[in-house]
C-alpha cells in the first residue's frame, strides 16, 4: 500500500447492497455466504470511493471471533490491503473481549495459507473432509484437490 493512498473501513450501510462479486472470489457457495451474513458483521473497504475489499466477521459465545469471507479486489491483490483488512478485523475482535481470532481455508488454497501466515495465523486444526461433505461441485486449485478444511488462529490474549 503507497503513502499516499487511503483505505476507509466501515460496517456495511443498512441499504447498501452486498457485494457477491467480492464474497464469491473468496467463497464460490452462495447458499453459505447468505448463511453466514445473516449472522455476521459485514465490513467494507474503500480506496477513496471505490469499494475494493470486504471481510465478515462471526463471533461466538467462547470469546472466539471468526473471519468467514475476505475478499480484495482481483486488480488491487499483493498490496497491502488484505493485510489492513486483518488488522482491522483484529482490533474489532479485540475491542469485543475476543480471545483468539480464527479462519478456514482448504487444503489446496496455497496462497492463502501463505497470506494467513504471513498475517500472523498458526494452523490449528485440520477438518478432514470438509469440502467433500459441504460443496456439491469438486473444487480443485493449482491441481490439488480441495478435500480438508485448515483451520488457522490467532491468540490476541498475547497480543499488545
Ligand atoms: C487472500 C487475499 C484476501 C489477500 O489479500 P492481498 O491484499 O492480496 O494480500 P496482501 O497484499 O495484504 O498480503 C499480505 C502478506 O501476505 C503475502 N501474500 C499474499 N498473497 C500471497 C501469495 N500468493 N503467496 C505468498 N505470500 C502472499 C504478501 O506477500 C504479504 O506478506 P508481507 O506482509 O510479509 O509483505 C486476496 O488475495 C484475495 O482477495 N484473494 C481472493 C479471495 C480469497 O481467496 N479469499 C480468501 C479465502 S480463504
Amino acid at each position: 500500500m503507497k503513502q499516499e493512498e487511503f483505505l476507509t473501513i466501515r460496517d456495511q450501510g443498512a441499504d447498501e447492497e452486498v457485494p457477491y462479486h467480492l464474497l464469491l472470489e473468496a467463497d464460490p457457495s452462495r447458499e453459505l455466504v447468505d448463511s453466514y451474513l445473516q449472522h455476521g458483521k459485514l465490513r467494507l473497504a474503500f480506496l477513496d470511493d471505490k469499494l475494493i475489499g470486504v471481510y465478515v466477521l462471526r463471533a461466538d459465545e467462547n470469546k472466539i471471533v471468526e473471519i468467514m469471507n475476505i475478499s480484495i479486489e482481483k486488480t488491487l491483490q499483493g498490496r497491502g490491503f488484505g493485510k489492513h483488512l486483518i488488522l482491522d478485523a483484529v482490533n474489532f475482535a479485540k475491542s469485543h473481549g475476543a480471545s483468539e481470532l480464527i479462519v478456514a481455508t482448504g487444503n489446496s488454497s496455497i496462497s492463502q495459507l501463505a497470506f494467513y501466515q504471513k498475517c500472523g495465523f498458526r494452523i490449528s486444526k485440520i477438518v478432514p473432509d470438509h469440502f467433500l461433505k459441504h460443496y456439491p461441485e469438486k473444487i480443485i486449485e493449482d491441481g490439488i484437490w480441495c478435500r480438508d478444511q485448515i483451520i488457522l488462529s490467532m491468540d490476541l490474549s498475547s497480543c499488545p
